[in-house]
């Protein structure tokens, strides 16, 4: 059987996708450029500093700004993304999601996070859900973010278990690249055509009970 869950936060647990949003279409429309809700897809998963280049290049503004401003626009998406995430509680703790937790715990699973976001300790506490988590990479010590496969396999460094025998589960299509390059299955939760390269697609977490990854696990 799998030996450990890896977790992504944003989507998976807890539905903090929009308020990233929010906070960089706040930062994007000081600087006159427009996001619509379909280019959020491009921001799931990944860092923060990717993130605002992307929205800089989007919005053909990529060799506009000293190093200095940039960590400026960083700084005041991050100031606003705090002040949303304080609303957080564990109502906005996503379907199923806490059952699977407790029939990991009580399945001897071990429970890790592969998260982008350097606020996640924080919302895993509002949620209630912090104690759960026997480990939590933090994302600032990496060399590189995803798509790139290392917070996966950092994870399961500090649990000291082998990717193979590891089931990692993410709603972005940068995460998904992440966890089939660290060679664990990867079970996507979300649009079947963000993430059709997922070894395993579920619509929503509702569908993401411990029988059903073991049923995902024993049919690979
Ligand atoms: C990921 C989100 O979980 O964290 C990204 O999907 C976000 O959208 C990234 O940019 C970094 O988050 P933070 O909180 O460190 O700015
Ligand atoms: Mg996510």
């Amino acid at each position: 059987m799998f030996q450990t869950i890896i977790f992504d936060l944003d989507g998976v647990i807890t539905d903090t996708a929009n308020f990233h949003f929010k906070a960089w279409q706040s930062l994007a429309e000081k600087l006159g450029v427009y996001l619509t809700e379909d280019f959020n897809e491009h921001l799931k998963g990944v860092d923060r500093t990717e993130s605002l280049s992307r929205i800089l290049s989007h919005g053909g503004l990529k060799h506009s700004f000293s190093k200095e401003e940039l960590i400026t626009f960083e700084e005041e998406k991050n100031n606003l993304y705090i002040t949303l995430i304080d609303q957080v509680s564990p109502e906005n703790i996503l379907p199923g999601i806490e059952q699977l937790l407790n029939d990991l715990r009580s399945n001897n699973v071990k429970i890790g996070l592969a998260s982008a976001s350097r606020n996640a300790p924080k919302i895993l506490q509002n949620l209630g859900l912090y104690d759960y988590f026997d480990t939590i990479v933090d994302p600032s010590k990496l060399k590189k973010g995803k798509p790139a496969p290392e917070i996966f396999e950092t994870a399961c460094q500090q649990l000291n278990i082998h990717p193979k025998d590891a089931i990692g589960i993410e709603d972005a299509y940068s995460g998904i690249q992440a966890i089939n390059d660290s060679k664990m299955l990867s079970v996507g939760i979300g649009d079947l055509n963000i993430l059709k390269d997922a070894d395993y697609i579920l619509n929503n977490t509702c569908l993401l009970t411990f029988d059903k990854l073991l049923e995902i696990w024993n049919n690979k």
